[in-house]
């Protein structure tokens, strides 16, 4: 089989972070940038949305997994849509964790999204208690599965995986390259068995402490197609420093 090209995707998760002046300071750094070898997208908090000119790719950090309806504070696919957002994070470990999102409540919110063309980023990462357990496989696989129940695995090849150990979270407690690569070829394999073509073909970012001086040796992994970016994301220059470091 044809070894495919997958372009690199590098996105910036602003979190609860940021402010006007570095919706300006980010948009300025990128545009003076040559960024033509890879997608990037920044999730800045939904207020900021309108600040952003067109030509920058947005991404949400949320979204319901309702169509519309008495859900007060929640925003919908289609509102996201409708104000030009691309891509949505879905499934990020600290809404698992402060919004108790179960993997079946993730698999929702993937549906809702693809429903609406957004292309949602899926988290799916361990603690490190898990790890310890010797059973990482076995949580990401039950991730990973509910969404192909609730969606099928066909539709996987209109989203991003984001490979997210929560014990490299903000703390700056990266994954060895070798970590990494061996999560992002398991969860290929994992794919593979269901749809070799798709699992060819999707996206895996890496993220947890990704710095502009950890970013290459990270995405020179063969199974490391980019980086789903935090703390570093809030910095314009590390975070071009990030998005250079993307495989050419
Ligand atoms: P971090 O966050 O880069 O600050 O570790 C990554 C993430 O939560 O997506």
């Amino acid at each position: 089989m044809e070894v495919p090209t997958r372009r690199p995707l590098v996105a910036g998760n602003w979190k609860m972070n940021g402010d006007k002046p570095l919706v300006d300071l980010m948009q300025n750094r990128l545009e003076q940038a040559d960024l033509k070898h890879l997608d990037v997208v920044i999730c800045p908090p939904f207020p900021y949305f309108g600040l952003f000119k067109s030509t920058m790719t947005l991404g949400a950090q949320n979204v319901s997994s309702f169509d519309s309806g008495a859900h007060t504070g929640e925003i919908s696919a289609k509102m996201l849509q409708e104000f030009g957002c691309r891509y949505v994070i879905v499934g990020h470990s600290e809404r698992r964790a402060d919004n108790h999102e179960s993997n079946q409540e993730v698999a929702l919110k993937v549906a809702t999204a693809l429903n609406m063309k957004l292309m949602p980023i899926l988290c799916v990462g361990e603690s490190e208690s898990i790890r310890d357990s010797g059973k990482l496989f076995d949580y990401i696989t039950a991730q990973i599965d509910a969404v192909i129940k609730q969606v099928g695995i066909a539709k996987f090849s209109d989203l991003v995986l984001a490979y997210e150990p929560i014990w490299a979270i903000g703390t700056g407690k990266t994954a060895s390259p070798a970590q990494a690569q061996e999560v992002h070829q398991f969860i290929r394999e994992h794919l593979a068995k269901k749809n070799a073509d798709v699992a060819a073909n999707i996206k895996i970012l890496y993220g947890g402490s990704v710095k502009g001086s950890n970013a290459q040796e990270l995405f020179s992994q063969k199974d490391v197609d980019g980086g789903l970016i935090g703390g570093a994301s809030l910095d314009p220059q590390d975070f071009l420093s990030i998005c250079l470091a993307a495989k050419q």
